[in-house]
């Protein structure tokens, strides 16, 4: 496993989604996943499995200190008692004193950074969250939150794969130091069939999904996807023996011009245009 660095955050850089995993399937996939090597887990509060991804956790005997896990506070929950309120609630639901890292999940244009930033902020210094960051911030909201922060962000969660260009976003989250954790690396299933990426895939004995995985590692950023199938899960780790040459990133950067989120907001934040 390789790391991604930042202010002190150590993040293995590949991890695993678990939006929409539940029940025992939930369980299995994480306890599989990190009995198989992955040591990075994403969660949500709103994803509403935090207990499964304890759980999973607890029956897979790693070590937890040897884990990165990653939870993260709903836009309805940004102001300090709400806030406090559902970190608890994922404490209690994880069944764990502290998280790794931290996350606003979504901005709330309604709440001002001076509100929910020192909320987040509070979590660090509480012991709750070895560290803080953010998701889906755009070039403009990750200028305004650091003004305020008192804490280092360590990263940006956001939406990556090869159909969409996030240069902008991803070049000021550099300029901050962060590290960028992607969401969404197999498009929800867009990247499989992709013709680009298949025959990219080919030549190296990979199947399109690694080679948009190892598209990202090799921009430097963290891919989270998410599977509960034993052999994807295995196939998302097994990217590290193989290097995409300058043509093939290039050709995969060329699609980033189909220009397709795959993830709606719970609102609409004016996203950073190419
Ligand atoms: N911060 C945010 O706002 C935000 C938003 C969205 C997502 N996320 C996080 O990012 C994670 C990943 O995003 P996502 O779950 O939306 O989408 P994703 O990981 O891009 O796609 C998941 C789909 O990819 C398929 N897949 C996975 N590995 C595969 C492989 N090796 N070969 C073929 N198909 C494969 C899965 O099918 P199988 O089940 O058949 O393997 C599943 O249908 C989430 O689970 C969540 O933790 C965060």
């Amino acid at each position: 496993m390789q790391f991604v660095e930042s202010h002190g955050a150590r993040i293995p850089q590949i991890g695993l989604g678990t939006m929409t995993l539940k029940g025992d399937i939930c369980v299995q996939a994480v306890k599989t996943a990190l009995q198989v090597g992955y040591r990075h887990l994403d969660t949500a509060w709103f994803y509403g499995n935090e207990k499964e991804v304890g759980e999973g956790l607890r029956q897979s005997g790693v070590k937890r200190e040897d884990i990165f896990l990653c939870t993260k506070v709903r836009e309805t929950h940004l102001e300090p008692d709400k806030f406090r309120q559902s970190l608890d609630e994922s404490l209690a639901n994880l069944q764990l004193p502290q998280v790794d890292l931290l996350l606003i999940h979504w901005n709330n244009k309604d709440i001002p950074f001076s509100v929910s930033i020192p909320s987040l902020c509070k979590a660090k210094k509480d012991g709750k969250a070895k560290h803080v960051g953010v998701a889906n911030f755009t070039t403009k909201m990750l200028d305004e939150a650091w003004a305020v922060t008192t804490e280092p962000l360590v990263c940006n969660q956001i939406e990556m794969h090869p159909f969409i260009n996030q240069d902008k976003v991803l070049a000021a989250s550099k300029k901050h130091g962060m590290a960028v954790v992607a969401y969404c690396p197999i498009a929800r299933g867009k990247v499989p069939g992709a013709d680009a990426l298949e025959r990219i895939g080919k030549a190296h004995g990979k199947s399109a999904a690694q080679v948009s995985l190892r598209y990202l590692v090799q921009m430097g950023v963290c891919p989270i996807p998410r599977t509960a199938n034993p052999d994807h899960l295995k196939a998302n780790l097994d990217v590290f023996d193989f290097k995409l040459d300058d043509a093939e990133m290039a050709e995969l950067k060329k699609l980033n011009a189909t220009n397709m989120r795959v993830v709606s907001p719970p609102h609409a934040p004016v996203w950073d245009t190419p």
